[in-house]
């Protein structure tokens, strides 16, 4: 399978920063995902870990790629005040958690429970085939995250 970034394990790459993730855009497979997403690649909105003051719940999850993400989301009465991610993963991984973390800022914990992977797709306005189980790391991500939430409160 192609990949955008090279592969780093999870310390290391949960501790990458966004010009180490720019510097690992390959300008090839670049061409394989839309403009959209890549503008999202080039400048990822919610990357990196919060203050702990900023976190009600986080949740990693590795997909059957190997691939992990980490959401972090800051809740107040049943509403998604913030969401960060971060992943060691591929492009479309970092391109698929952001957008999740956008659609879902300032909305309940119901509408994000209720998000499929395509919905993360079609805001992405089309995954290439081969990274559309991308999506899949990124909603599996958020649906153990919000039973875990459920199950603390
Ligand atoms: Fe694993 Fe994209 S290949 S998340």
């Amino acid at each position: 399978m192609m990949k955008i970034f090279s592969k780093k394990k999870h310390k290391k790459g949960f501790n990458r920063s966004i010009d180490d993730l720019q510097t690992k855009i390959n300008e090839k497979e670049i061409e394989e995902h839309n403009d959209y997403i890549v503008e999202l690649l080039q400048n990822p909105k919610n990357w990196g870990i919060p203050s702990d003051k900023e976190i009600s719940v986080s949740q990693a999850f590795t997909g059957p790629c190997g691939d992990t993400m980490k959401l972090f989301l800051k809740i107040k009465d049943g509403i998604i005040e913030k969401a960060n991610f971060v992943t060691d993963g591929c492009g479309a991984s970092v391109a698929t958690a952001s957008q999740t973390t956008q659609l879902i800022e300032g909305k309940s914990l119901d509408y994000a429970e209720k998000l499929k992977p395509i919905d993360i797709d079609e805001a992405l306005k089309g995954l290439p085939e081969d990274h559309k189980h991308c999506a899949e790391l990124a909603i599996k991500t958020l649906r153990r995250l919000i039973n875990k939430y459920k199950d603390k409160i």
